[in-house]
């Protein structure tokens, strides 16, 4: 499930041109994710965040702390070669291609693990963690983000939502609790978003959302979900994010 170039690039302008022009009714959940991870990490701590994609949150974070040291992982070749790109002004991010299973670093080094929507084992996150230290995990909850998309494609939406770093069901937070995570809680919020139809194709060809998703052999559905969903706002996009959080 690792991106090629074209869906790594196409994310990267995405977030860089797109996202920052989608309206947002409720609170900005990637802003609260950013500000704990601040408020978590000692001022000169070592993060890890894992399955970076373009190290846009790695970004923010060293533009609000210079004294942290990053290590951001990928394990698709395209993302690493861009979060380098956009990493590049600074030596205190590290850009690696690696696994989220298998992490090649020793036990206990980081001050914090962080990941946003990325495959990886919390048995390593766990592993590589300081004692008493946080790992901070950006998901989402039933709906996975996109309860319309839900709605009109059935269940072509969201292949991925089973996956095991993914999965919202019951017995979240004990998953954590039997890796022997101490403290586990978590913040979840619902937030709806105002796309246009073209934000909505551009995402769904670089995010899995629907399984062998086709805009033209779609098209029939995505008019749908406009004649459903269409507002003065834009194409309305009901999530329910969630931060979890985890102390070893
Ligand atoms: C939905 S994107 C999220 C990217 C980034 N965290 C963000 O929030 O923008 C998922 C990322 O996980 C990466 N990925 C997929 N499998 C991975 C694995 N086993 N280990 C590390 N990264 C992985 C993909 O290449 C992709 O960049």
């Amino acid at each position: 499930m690792a991106d090629t170039l074209e869906q790594a690039r196409l994310r990267d302008s995405f977030i860089k041109e797109e996202l920052p022009k989608i309206k947002i009714e409720g609170i900005d959940v990637d802003k609260v994710y950013v500000d704990k991870i601040i408020e978590k990490a000692p001022e000169r701590g070592k993060i890890i965040d894992i399955g970076t994609g373009n190290a846009h949150i790695p970004v923010k974070l060293i533009n609000r702390n210079r004294n942290l040291e990053i290590f951001t992982i990928d394990l698709s070749k395209a993302s690493v070669r861009i979060a380098k790109e956009n990493c590049s002004f600074s030596d205190k991010i590290h850009v690696l291609r690696a696994d989220g299973h298998n992490l090649p670093f020793r036990d206990s080094v980081f001050d914090e693990v962080i990941v946003r929507l990325a495959p990886h084992s919390i048995k390593e996150a766990y592993r590589v963690l300081k004692e008493g230290r946080c790992y901070i995990h950006r998901a989402c909850g039933i709906y996975n983000c996109w309860k319309e998309i839900h709605e009109i494609f059935g269940e072509r939406a969201m292949p991925y939502a089973t996956a095991e770093w993914w999965k919202t069901s019951e017995g979240r937070l004990e998953r954590y609790e039997m890796r022997g995570f101490k403290i586990v809680y978590e913040m979840s919020f619902l937030v709806k978003k105002y796309y246009t139809m073209d934000q909505i194709v551009m995402e769904m060809k670089f995010n899995p959302i629907v399984r062998d998703f086709d805009p033209k052999k779609d098209k029939h559905k995505l008019k749908e979900l406009e004649r459903k969903y269409k507002t003065k706002w834009g194409i309305r996009i009901t999530g329910d994010p969630l931060i979890l959080f985890a102390r070893k």
